[in-house]
C-alpha cells in the first residue's frame, strides 16, 4: 500500500492535486514541485473563487485598517506559483506581500504573475528551505500558509515556528484538510457504484505514507485550532470554504478533473481492485461517451478549511 503514489489533491481533501506518495514522487525536493508548476497554477486558477472568499474574510480578522495599511507586511508560506499571494495584494491594498517557497521556479512565477497584474512593487519572493528557514521569514501581521505544513516533518514545530514570526495582534491562518473532493455521481453507470469513497480510503493510507517518509516526521493529533493554541497564539476563527462548480463542466474544470482521475490511475493503481481500475480507464477514454471528457454529468466540489489563531496585542 506504502508504495503508491496518489496525489495530494493538494488534496485540497485529496483534491489537491498533488504527487503524495511514494517511490518516485519525492515532494520533498524542490524539483517535484516544479515539474508540476503549471498545473499549481491553473488548480490555484480553478480555486480563485474558494481562495478569493478566505482573503475576504482574512482581512476582517486582521482588521480592514490594517490589512490595508502600507506598513503590514503578509508572508504566504510554501506558496507555489503565487496565485494566493497575488490575490492578497490585491485585497490587502496597501500592503507588502511575500511569497516563500523552496521551488526557485515557482518564485519565479510567482513574481512573473505579479508584475503582470502591475503589482510587482508590493510583491516579493523569498527562497526558504523549511523547517530550516523559518527565521528567514521575517516578521508578518499576516501568514498565510496553504497544504504547506503537512510536508514539514514536525507540523507542531512547524507552527511554533510560524507563531515566533507574527507580529502583535498578527495572524497565523492556517489551511489544511476540508473534505475529499467529488467529481461524479454516487452511481455513475459504470463499475461498482462508490469509487469516489475508495479512491477516498487509498488516498489517506498514502497520504500516512508520505508523512511517515519526511525526514524529523512526528504523528501529531491534527487538531489545529489546538495546536495554534499549543503554538501560543488564540484561536480567532476556523471557517471551510467550498468551491461549486455544477455540470456541465466547462473545459478548464474538466481538464483538471481528467488530470485528477489520470494522477490516481497512475499512481493509486495498486491500492485499487481491478473494477474500479477499469472503470477509470472508461472514465479515461477520450472517445467514448461515458468518459470525462464528455459525460455531462460531472461536476467539481472542494472543499479547504482554513484555520486562523492571533499574536497577543
Ligand atoms: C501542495 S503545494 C501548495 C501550494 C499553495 N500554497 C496552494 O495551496 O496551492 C506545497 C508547496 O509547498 C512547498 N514546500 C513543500 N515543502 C517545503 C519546504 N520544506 N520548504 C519550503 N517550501 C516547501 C512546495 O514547493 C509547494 O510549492
Amino acid at each position: 500500500m506504502q508504495n503508491a503514489q496518489p496525489q495530494d489533491g493538494h488534496s485540497h481533501g485529496h483534491g489537491h492535486g498533488h504527487g503524495h506518495g511514494h517511490g518516485d514522487a519525492d515532494h520533498t525536493d524542490p524539483a517535484f514541485w516544479e515539474a508540476m508548476a503549471e498545473r499549481l497554477e491553473t488548480e490555484a486558477e480553478l480555486r480563485a473563487s474558494l481562495y478569493g472568499q478566505a482573503v475576504d474574510w482574512l482581512a476582517g480578522v486582521l482588521g480592514e485598517e490594517r490589512a490595508a495599511a502600507s506598513g503590514t507586511r503578509v508572508v504566504d508560506v510554501g506558496s507555489g506559483p503565487g496565485v494566493v499571494a497575488t490575490m492578497f495584494a490585491e485585497r490587502f491594498s496597501g500592503a507588502e506581500v511575500v511569497a516563500a517557497d523552496q521551488a526557485s521556479g515557482l518564485l519565479e512565477r510567482a513574481q512573473a504573475r505579479a508584475d503582470r497584474l502591475g503589482l510587482g512593487r508590493r510583491v516579493s519572493t523569498l527562497a526558504v528551505d523549511l523547517p530550516d528557514d523559518f527565521a528567514k521569514l521575517g516578521t508578518a501581521d499576516l501568514i498565510w500558509t496553504s497544504h504547506a505544513v503537512h510536508h514539514i516533518g514536525d507540523q507542531q514545530e512547524a507552527l511554533n515556528a510560524l507563531a515566533a514570526r507574527i507580529a502583535p495582534g498578527g495572524v497565523l491562518a492556517v489551511a489544511e484538510r476540508g473534505l475529499p473532493e467529488r467529481y461524479l455521481p454516487r452511481d455513475f453507470g459504470i463499475g461498482r457504484p462508490g469509487l469516489q469513497a475508495r479512491i477516498d480510503a487509498a488516498w489517506e493510507d498514502a497520504f500516512a505514507g508520505m508523512r511517515e517518509e519526511i525526514p524529523g516526521s512526528v504523528r501529531t493529533v491534527e487538531d489545529w485550532p489546538a495546536m495554534l493554541a499549543r503554538a501560543g497564539l488564540a484561536p480567532s476563527g476556523t471557517r471551510t470554504f467550498l468551491l461549486d462548480v455544477p455540470a456541465p463542466l466547462g473545459p478548464v474544470a474538466r481538464g483538471y478533473v481528467r488530470s485528477q482521475l489520470e494522477h490516481i490511475r497512475e499512481r493509486a493503481g495498486d491500492l485499487l481492485d481491478p473494477e474500479d481500475i477499469t472503470t477509470l480507464d472508461a472514465l479515461l477514454d477520450e472517445e467514448s461517451e461515458e468518459g470525462i471528457r464528455l459525460r455531462p454529468d460531472a461536476f467539481l466540489l472542494s472543499a479547504t478549511t482554513v484555520h486562523t489563531a492571533r499574536a497577543a496585542a
